[in-house]
């Protein structure tokens, strides 16, 4: 039996698994893109960051009607990459086709529709067809619209932003890979941001079935090119048999996806690069246990930590060097609301690893800056902490090559 990916060297198992998949039909444009994007910031010696974002799919048929999802909208990625346009980056925004972006995030979600923000203006006064006037944005979003749409104007004309969006987990470690080695050119100025919820579970292509699952029996005739048990008798990815009397059900086995954390920080990243990945738990007692681990398994820069429930208020930095742990939290009166949060978990993950109680906030906010509904973004205070990190990283190694 072949061993698992996981059981495999990184740089083998990195091998194997590209070598299963074909890269995704969009990457050659999206590395033109790239490259091009890259090389004008290079000359103009200006930081770069890739920002990962939103959520990965895992399919469960090569001609895809079903996969597998996760929860991630893509607010942390959408909201951080604008935060790291206002410190002067440029940002490569990976993200999961048709989750949030940076600017339209502001006015494309559900509870944001933009047409709430909208009126028709009243009719002018004369005019032939009083049934035709304009459509005007409402007097009290002017100020915040105005604000969004000049700095998503600047990114643009400016070419600061370059979107390039993903859908399956295998399209995103092929993106990734590209846009790490595309990137090298800019040395110490790269930063990665990998905020994507990347699936950590997958069917491996040898044992993907082409065509859709079946729910019910077919005539036998059928049954050799059918989407279940195309070899024999065996079965794709678990069972899907019918118990007498019962319906047919569908037992999924999915490998563990290999993690390219270690290859990103020792091949694919430039030399001198700075490396921040994202840590998500929901058990408070599990989550700076986990996040130390991370750091210390892929000796990368940074892990930034953060619990389902709190996320929108809340995260801990997690570094190699003094203080080792950092909570940044939005203070009270400044938190956004949100359906899916539960406020009274802020601190739990600080109290059950042992540590003091958290002070209300342990920073106050550079710029007061915030969404439609005031609350101060999160990310408001991330960027700036981590920009600091990386000028440190920066000047280091400056004086380290004279
Ligand atoms: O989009 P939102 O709703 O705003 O939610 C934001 C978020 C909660 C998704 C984000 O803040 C976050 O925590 N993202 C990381 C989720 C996570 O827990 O990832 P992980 O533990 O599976 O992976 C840790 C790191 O390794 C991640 O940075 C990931 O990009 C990377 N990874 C993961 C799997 C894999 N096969 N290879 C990887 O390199």
């Amino acid at each position: 039996m072949a061993p698992a990916l996981g059981d495999m060297e990184p740089a083998e198992a990195e091998s194997v698994y590209f070598n299963e998949y074909p890269p995704p039909k969009a990457l050659p444009k999206h590395e033109a893109l790239a490259r091009a994007f890259i090389e004008l910031h290079v000359e103009a010696n200006r930081r770069v960051v890739l920002v990962t974002s939103g959520g990965t799919t895992v399919p469960l048929e090569t001609q895809t009607v079903r996969f597998i999802d996760n929860f991630s909208a893509g607010t942390r990625g959408a909201t951080s990459a604008e935060y790291f346009l206002q410190q002067g980056y440029a940002v490569i925004f990976l993200h999961r086709q048709y989750s949030l972006l940076p600017y339209s995030r502001h006015y494309s979600h559900s509870t944001n529709c933009f047409l709430d923000f909208m009126d028709e203006a009243p009719p002018v006064v004369g005019a032939a067809n009083q049934d035709d006037g304009s459509i005007v944005v409402r007097d009290e979003y002017q100020d915040q619209m105005r604000d969004v749409l000049r700095k998503y104007r600047y990114a643009k004309k400016n070419n600061r932003l370059l979107l390039l969006p993903f859908t399956t987990v295998a399209e995103y470690m092929f993106e990734l890979r590209s846009m790490a080695k595309l990137m090298r050119p800019l040395g110490p100025n790269a930063l990665f941001y990998l905020a994507a919820a990347v699936s950590d579970f997958f069917i491996p292509r040898n044992r993907m079935v082409e065509h859709k699952i079946q729910s019910s029996e077919l005539p036998p005739e059928y049954e050799k090119d059918s989407a279940v048990g195309g070899e024999g008798d065996e079965i794709y990815t678990g069972e899907n048999e019918a118990e007498p009397g019962s319906r047919k059900k569908l037992v999924i086995n999915l490998d563990p996806v290999p993690k390219f954390l270690h290859r990103l920080v020792d091949g694919w990243a430039p030399d001198g690069s700075m490396v921040v990945s994202f840590k998500l738990e929901t058990d408070p007692a599990l989550l700076v246990y986990k996040a130390r681990t991370a750091l210390q398994r892929y000796s990368h820069h940074l892990v930034i930590g953060n619990l389902l429930s709190t996320r929108k208020w809340e995260v801990v930095f997690i570094t190699p060097d003094a203080p080792h742990e950092r909570w940044i939290r939005v203070p009270k009166a400044r938190r956004s609301k949100s359906i899916s949060g539960v406020e009274d978990q802020v601190g739990l993950a600080e109290i059950k690893k042992g540590g003091a109680a958290p002070t209300e906030t342990r920073q106050q906010p550079t710029q007061a800056e915030g969404p439609v509904d005031d609350g101060l973004e999160i990310e408001g205070l991330i960027i700036p902490e981590l920009v600091k990190l990386h000028d440190k990283m920066i000047e280091k190694k400056n004086k380290a090559t004279p």
